[in-house]
């Protein structure tokens, strides 16, 4: 049956190389790790923790972050056994070309237009909020219809409830990288590297400064009795919680979209994915316990809950310069966000399922700018039309799918193909692929109803395209 017709592995390497002509290999394991954080840290932490303590898990956001991490260290681990072994662009979907076949392939594809896309959507709408902050502290104020989708109101001062029309800020930020990605990867990640720095700067000067305006009684109770309903405190909540801040870990597994640009993928990819993994944990965990104790949980659900702790304190400066900071983090989180989907999109046009446009490269910056340009005008519709909690939930959902699925082509990949080189092996298969599994779907299903229901219908349009155009024009093609 042609849906579960595998990929040659050789066959992707051989394309991967005559891809190199185009694809620059420029990158060593630093620029992984930076790229890693670059995408990691970003409205997860600075929006989504705040408001998943106050209403799912409270101070025990961090053994909610603990749980989001194992599940993302096992599927880490996976994603390095693959991505070492099939070095090329393409991520998740190239690996389940290889081992589960076409159909697969085209589901996943799918699926990771929600985590990279629809997930560069949120961020977009994320940064506009931060801007239009930093910009009343400037006492600068933007009207709430152009800074907001139509399903955000507020009520003003004068107690006018006023509706946004656009988000122009998100789209005007999307626009704008898209730009920096069309000039090349080289000058990208060089941005990107400094970016990088300052934001990690931030999360060090919150964790050092704010650990001395801990108020221990904020501990107290740790784990908040459940109120009755699932996901609402409780251990029920601090699941919920895990598959909230999940998006704060989306990002890692971007490194692997980069192998085709990669110097030495074997060795370096590995150390970018777990290497990134590990120094976020870290400050993820040191970051929401010293939240979570400068503020009582209760009154951190709210759009911008660093700027509630910073202001506990007497440092006047700090509030505008952990907004500024927090902005040229999300910058760097669309920057690879959108380079990753524009990665898959190039792989999934070369193997004609979806139009070949997707594949062009620029003749001059090497770079697959018809992909960027597409996505830009698909990601900006998302910011300016749609609501962050919506585009929020469906990135984690589709993320965690994307992750299952990796982690079970580990266990298929080892009995199918058992005899080729793995410059990584993934530690004590198939448990560790079946921890991944199991708590990836934990998360899944501890979110809500609507997730899933958006996910559901996601998966159904694409089903409709691939029986539609890709399985015909495949077909043809071949
Ligand atoms: N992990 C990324 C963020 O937090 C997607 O924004």
């Amino acid at each position: 049956m042609a849906y579960f017709t595998r990929k040659p592995i050789a066959e992707i390497e051989a394309q991967a190389e005559l891809g190199t002509h185009h694809l620059r290999r420029v990158l060593k394991t630093s620029d992984l790790i930076l790229l890693g954080i670059g995408a990691i840290i970003g409205a997860g932490l600075f929006s989504i923790t705040g408001i998943a303590a106050a209403h799912n898990a409270g101070p025990a956001i961090v053994l909610s972050f603990i749980i989001a991490a194992c599940g993302c260290a096992f599927a880490g681990l996976c994603y390095s056994e693959l991505a070492s072994m099939i070095p090329v662009a393409g991520s998740a979907y190239t690996y389940a070309f290889a081992t589960m076949g076409e159909f697969m392939a085209w589901i996943i594809g799918w699926d990771l237009i929600l985590e990279y896309a629809v997930g560069a959507a949120t961020v977009s709408i994320s940064w506009s909020a931060y801007v239009v902050s930093l910009l009343e502290d400037f006492n600068i104020h933007l009207p709430e219809q152009i800074v907001a989708s139509p399903w955000q109101c507020v009520v003003l001062k004068n107690g006018q409830k006023v509706c946004g029309l656009i988000n122009i800020p998100a789209v005007l930020i999307v626009m704008a990288i898209t730009g920096l990605l069309i000039l090349g990867i080289r000058e990208s990640t060089r941005i990107n590297a400094i970016v990088v720095t300052i934001k990690v700067a931030i999360v060090l000067l919150f964790i050092g400064l704010g650990y001395s305006f801990i108020h221990p009684e904020n501990y107290t109770p740790f784990i908040p009795p459940n109120t009755g309903e699932y996901g609402h405190f409780g251990w029920s909540g601090i699941l919920r919680a895990a598959g909230i801040v999940f998006f704060a870990y989306i990002g890692f597994d971007m490194v692997s979209t980069a192998a085709q640009e990669t110097i030495n993928p074997q060795k370096s990819m590995p150390r970018g994915i777990i290497g990134s993994l590990i120094i976020c944990t870290i400050l993820y965990i040191l970051f929401a316990h010293v939240l979570t104790g400068m503020v009582n949980y209760k009154e951190l659900g709210v759009a911008a809950p660093v700027a509630v702790a910073v202001n506990q304190t007497p440092y006047w400066w700090f509030n505008w310069l952990t907004k500024a900071a927090i902005l040229a983090g999300f910058t760097s989180v669309l920057l690879v966000l959108l380079y990753g989907q524009s990665r898959i999109f190039y792989c999934m046009a070369r193997d004609h399922l979806i139009p070949p446009q997707f594949a062009t490269i620029h003749p001059r910056f090497n770079t697959p700018y018809f992909s960027n340009i597409a996505l830009m005008i698909f990601v900006s519709l998302f910011g300016a039309f749609a609501p962050i909690s919506l585009v929020g939930n469906m990135t984690s959902i589709g993320t965690l799918l994307a992750f299952v699925i990796v982690c079970s082509a580990v266990i298929i990949l080892r009995k199918t193909d058992p005899q080729l080189p793995r410059p990584f092996r993934t530690p004590w298969v198939p448990v560790v692929p079946l921890l991944g599994i199991g708590i990836c779907l934990a998360m899944m299903v501890s979110l809500d109803i609507d997730s899933w229901i958006r996910l559901l219908v996601w998966l159904a349009i694409g089903l409709v395209i691939y029986f539609g155009y890709s399985r015909r024009h495949r077909t043809e093609m071949h």
